[in-house]
């Protein structure tokens, strides 16, 4: 019996379709994706509680662990010579070879961060402190000399376990108050301080928060550097990360942009809050122990101008010294004002120090309860 030309075309096609499917559900073949995938849990309506911790007594010690994104050309070494009592999970993103490992380098320091928590969410540390590889940098806070390694070592485990979420960085500028606004008109972009924010639309926020509704705007101290309890970092489940890994892995948004989208997002996905710009003298005091007293920034407020005089004096002394024989007497002057002001800032710098070592006058400046015999 012989087929028609159209009864044979149709068993050719009904085999390939069938041939298709089998591969398909096999995942031999996978439908192509053009937008991040949905992720069951993030579309679920779930939402995170975000509870305050507790910190341990005053004998226990806390597991900690570093968790950096470098480059191959960035010394790291500093963080094992001037550290102790830390482990390290260092990233190196240009390194293909390199362990531990990252799917992409896409998307900054985001990529690494997010790809630890993913890897070890089932073994976190007591505290995961997400630091850039840098020793000294602007980032860091002025009064921790802007060095990375006196920063991690005097951060206070117990702040962070208190907190849950602690940004690293003290000062509010940059990034607070009041920073990325969502869907910006183009006459308002600041393309010198928040070159992100032409990017961060709110279809980008829907990608990242599905259910959530667009906040006023998305504020925190600058830098991407903070420390997060593991307690914290499991209010969200696995896939919440996985789903924000895959949006970096799947945006066609360049990697200065949406390293800085993330930038802009962790006091989102660890606090629940759009804009975090938490105090500034109780960073210092229960965060570093640099505690000026007082239960307001007033006496920290007060250094920081003092500190401005300073490098005030410093920029004329430069400029009187263009001509020295011409500005004889004014120098004099400055580098004598320069002084006492170098003294007080030294003094008072040394106090803050010394007041921070009480765990009594801590809890006091951070309006917390604390007795005789607790720890920070
Ligand atoms: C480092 O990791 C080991 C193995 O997981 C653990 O036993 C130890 O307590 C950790 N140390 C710190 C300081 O976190």
């Amino acid at each position: 019996m012989a087929f028609s030309r159209q009864q044979r075309l149709l068993v050719v096609v009904g085999v390939f379709l069938l041939a298709f499917l089998w591969l398909r559900s096999n995942g031999i073949i996978r439908p192509k994706q053009t937008t991040p995938r949905v992720n069951s849990e993030v579309d679920s309506g779930f939402q995170p509680q975000f509870t305050p911790g507790t910190a341990k007594d005053a004998s226990s010690v806390y597991t900690k662990t570093i968790v950096m994104a470098a480059l191959k050309s960035d010394d790291t070494s500093w963080v094992t010579s001037d550290l102790q009592g830390f482990n390290t999970s260092i990233y190196t993103v240009d390194d293909v070879a390199a362990s531990p490992k990252i799917p992409e380098n896409k998307g900054r320091e985001a990529m690494a961060y997010l790809t630890y928590i993913i890897d070890h969410y089932d073994d976190l540390p007591d505290v995961v402190l997400f630091f850039h590889p840098h020793r000294v940098t602007w980032h860091n806070n002025i009064l921790l000399d802007l060095n990375s390694a006196k920063t991690i070592s005097r951060l206070n485990p117990a702040h962070v376990a208190r907190q849950g979420y602690f940004n690293a960085r003290c000062h509010h500028d940059p990034g607070c108050p009041d920073w990325i606004h969502i869907d910006r008109p183009e006459a308002e972009w600041d393309m010198v301080k928040k070159f992100e924010e032409k990017y961060f639309t709110s279809a980008v926020w829907r990608e990242l928060h599905p259910l959530d509704p667009v906040p006023k705007a998305l504020s925190q101290p600058c830098c991407a550097q903070f420390a997060v309890s593991g307690q914290r970092i499991r209010a969200r489940p696995r896939s919440h990360y996985e789903h924000y890994r895959q949006w970096l892995l799947d945006t066609p948004t360049e990697d200065k942009y949406s390293g800085r989208i993330m930038e802009y997002n962790w006091q989102y996905i660890f606090t629940g809050q759009s804009e975090f710009c938490p105090s500034q003298h109780r960073c210092y005091c229960d965060g570093y122990g640099v505690c000026f007293g007082g239960t307001t920034d007033e006496n920290l407020l007060a250094w920081l101008k003092l500190l401005r005089e300073r490098e005030l004096l410093d920029d004329e002394l430069n400029e009187l010294r263009k001509d020295e024989a011409l500005n004889k007497d004014r120098v004099v002057e400055a580098e004598a004002e320069k002084l006492r002001v170098n003294t007080r800032l030294e003094e008072l710098k040394n106090e803050a120090y010394k007041r921070g070592e009480d765990p009594g006058e801590r809890a006091l400046e951070c309006g917390r309860e604390w007795r005789v015999g607790d720890g920070f």
